[in-house]
């Protein structure tokens, strides 16, 4: 059943947000002053939407994140209100929370070796993580499904590759890898901080293309944090621009592109070269240069 189905089962109605955030403040209070990284900070994202979060470092565009999937470093607060479907998650105690991380709401980062273990086979990770919240399934089944989720985000050869170690593959198969973790639990929201930084533009396209496949086949949510306009523009219809903590403005990208109202956004919009345009360069390569880019797995 694909989330769009599940929605309708439960007789939501299409425009009601799955995930509604509202004053949403994180601090980090001192003996001596609280220091405010995020200030009341509100937005919707509806049902199978992909909302961008976009802004200098710093901006609290992390923050908002992690204060979504309660994991906020030692020290910080948070307040507000974030509502999941039905469920305010700001209530939830850590057992019920950990149920909604991981296999209702994934998370993507920057660095997937941070996330791998290097001692372990990536389908032995992702079939443990996928066991982690699937009573009662073998390490047979578990490792069926490794293997499934690696085909999806078109890994070739996953049933070989599945006995692979993390530093075998390159940064963008190792991203593909923690994407495919992250669909083995079939999530309805994926959260993705900064998922394509450390990628090079090439294979940063081709990794935001695939969110955007697994958005269409699956009718998963997609929350993209990045501070680049530019990994936004193609891949959500929504964004919103932070900075300092605030938001400084939200609207559908085309709308932000085409008539940004703050002088921060018209900053942002100028400091970026567009991901079509490095597409269009990539294409204007000789072929021995551009050679590495359609099978950038190729290289193993
Ligand atoms: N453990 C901490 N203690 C105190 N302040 C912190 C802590 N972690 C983060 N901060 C502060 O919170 C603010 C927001 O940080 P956050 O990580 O959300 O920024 P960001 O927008 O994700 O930046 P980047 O693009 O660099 O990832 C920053 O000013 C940062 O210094
Ligand atoms: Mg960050």
């Amino acid at each position: 059943m694909t989330n769009s189905q599940r929605d309708q089962t439960l007789d939501q109605p299409a425009d009601r947000p799955m995930l509604s955030v509202r004053d949403l403040t994180v601090a980090f209070p001192t003996a001596k002053a609280t220091n405010e990284v995020v200030h009341h900070l509100s937005f919707d994202l509806p049902p199978g939407g992909a909302l961008g979060i976009v802004g200098e470092s710093g901006s609290g565009k992390s923050m908002t994140s992690l204060a979504i999937m309660n994991l906020l470093p030692p020290g910080a607060t948070r307040s507000g209100s974030i509502v999941f479907r039905d469920t305010e998650l700001t209530a939830l105690r850590e057992p019920a929370m950990r149920t909604v991380r991981g296999s209702r709401i994934a998370m993507i980062f920057q660095d997937p070796l941070s996330c791998l273990n290097p001692y372990y086979t990536v389908g032995d990770q992702i079939a443990e993580a996928y066991r982690a919240h699937r009573h009662g399934v073998s390490r047979r089944q578990a490792h069926r499904v490794a293997i499934e989720s690696m085909e999806r985000v078109h890994i070739r050869d996953a049933a070989r590759r599945v006995n692979y170690y993390p530093h075998q593959f390159s940064g963008g198969m190792r991203q593909r890898v923690m994407i495919a973790m992250a669909l083995s639990m079939e999530p309805e929201l994926i959260i993705a901080d900064e998922p394509t930084t450390a990628l090079d533009v090439t294979v940063q396209a081709q990794i935001l293309g695939l969110l955007t496949e697994i958005r269409e086949n699956t009718g998963a949510g997609l929350i993209l944090i990045t501070h680049d306009l530019a990994v936004v523009s193609e891949t959500t219809d929504q964004i919103i621009v932070m900075r300092h903590g605030d938001l400084v403005e939200s609207g559908p990208v085309e709308q932000i592109f085409s008539e940004p109202r703050a002088d921060y956004t018209r900053m942002l919009l100028d400091a970026v070269p567009r991901i079509d345009d490095a597409i269009d360069d990539m294409r204007t390569l000789p072929s021995s240069a551009a050679h590495e880019t359609p099978t950038e797995g190729a290289r193993l």
